[in-house]
């Protein structure tokens, strides 16, 4: 299947290079609204590059991969299933709830298929977590927390206005890795009690090439709240690009039998640590599993693993095997419920109780992954 690409900004470049991961990822054509963005990918990666209008109506194209912000997700998933092409988006899957019913309406009635980033839980760190619950290592799992804190995106990313905007913030920004990875290891969301802040109206950039230019920010950048999970498991999260320094881990996950330490789900692999009753951590570590293996190194040169294009490969393999691919539009659309209750609970101040109720996505074995993996 051949994919075009819309939106060639930051992200665009972990794609193209995926072409190289995986067997069946197959881009041949790039746009943006910077005509000019579009075509120096283009040139870069030896492709065509079109108008937005012409890569959506270039017959040869069978998916649009959406690489754009978040504010045009829907837009852009949209006009590709109106033009008949299934649709890959980035995340979020849109900036509220109703649209994403939209795209789901939609996606229904042209029988096209919608994936959506985050891929990482298909990682070797989210897989390995998910055989070691199901094996009940830790027994049946009751309670939780997960921690985001850092202070913020306006230090490093080129154009880091998006970030404060509504359907960004530190929930729909990075929560949805946590809330994806927490779905794959508990299964769904019964309903969510949230507090929010925002403790700086603006934002002053330090990053090129904006330095200096002020941010106004108009989506909270602190929130703190409860999941409670149609297992019964209630998870305790504290989601905020307002604080400096912290000690806490990124997940944690408490069973009747004992405890478990899950790397931060931004990434594919790293180390889980799980004790059984009152005895010392064990490290599990995952780094040879296929999707652990490094190939990368982060910015301070470490060897890391990073498999994004993973969730679109196996798009593209349920699509030509007639199967619900992994990164779902069940699974997308209910994050994006989660997210959004756990703004509209924290302005409102009560528990909201979800309407979408998806399955577990299925696990993914190391064999599927070998035959898609070059
Ligand atoms: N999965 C990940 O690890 C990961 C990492 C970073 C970003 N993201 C997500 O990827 C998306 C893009 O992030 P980024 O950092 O590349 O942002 P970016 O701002 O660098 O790039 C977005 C691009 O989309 C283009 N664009 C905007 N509106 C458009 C429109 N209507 N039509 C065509 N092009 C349009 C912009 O010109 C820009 O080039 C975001 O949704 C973000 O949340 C995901």
């Amino acid at each position: 299947m051949n994919i075009g690409i819309i939106g060639c900004g930051n992200i665009s470049d972990t794609y193209f290079d995926s072409q190289q991961i995986f067997n069946n990822i197959n881009i041949i054509g790039c746009s943006d609204i910077l005509q000019g963005l579009a075509d120096s990918k283009a040139e870069k990666y030896q492709i065509k590059s079109y108008s937005v209008e012409g890569l959506l109506k270039n017959k040869n194209i069978d998916i649009i991969l959406n690489l754009t912000t978040p504010n045009v997700h829907k837009d852009i998933i949209i006009k590709s299933l109106k033009n008949g092409k299934h649709c890959f988006s980035e995340k979020p899957l849109a900036t509220n709830f109703m649209d994403g019913l939209e795209i789901e309406e939609t996606a229904k009635i042209n029988n096209l298929q919608v994936g959506c980033a985050p891929d990482t839980f298909l990682g070797a760190a989210g897989q390995k977590a998910r055989s070691l619950i199901e094996n009940q290592e830790i027994g049946k799992v009751v309670l939780g927390t997960f921690n985001i804190m850092s202070h913020g995106m306006e230090d490093w990313h080129p154009n880091p206005e998006f970030f404060f905007k509504p359907g960004a913030g530190p929930v729909f920004d990075l929560g949805v890795y946590y809330l994806t990875q927490l779905i794959n290891l508990n299964g769904p969301i019964r309903s969510v009690t949230a507090s929010s802040s925002t403790v700086q109206q603006k934002r002053i950039i330090s990053s090129k090439p904006r330095f200096g230019d002020k941010i106004t920010v108009e989506t909270p950048t602190t929130l703190m709240g409860i999941l409670e999970f149609h297992n019964e498991a209630k998870i305790q999260f504290n989601c905020s690009w307002d604080i400096w320094k912290h000690s806490h881990t990124n997940m944690e996950l408490y069973g009747l039998d004992g405890s478990m330490i899950i790397p931060d789900p931004n990434f594919f692999s790293g180390s889980i640590l799980v004790s059984n009753k009152n005895n010392k951590w064990k490290d599990v570590n995952n780094d040879g599993m296929l999707l652990g293996i490094p190939n990368t190194t982060d910015n301070n040169g470490k060897k890391i693993a990073n498999y994004r294009g993973i969730g679109l490969s196996d798009m593209i393999n349920s699509i030509l095997k007639n199967k619900k691919p992994r990164c779902s539009l069940d699974l997308s659309l209910h994050v994006l419920e989660v997210m959004e209750s756990i703004i509209t609970s924290s302005e409102k101040e009560n528990k909201i109780y979800l309407k979408t109720k998806p399955q577990k996505p299925e696990i993914l074995t190391e064999s599927e992954i070998s035959l898609l993996k070059i």
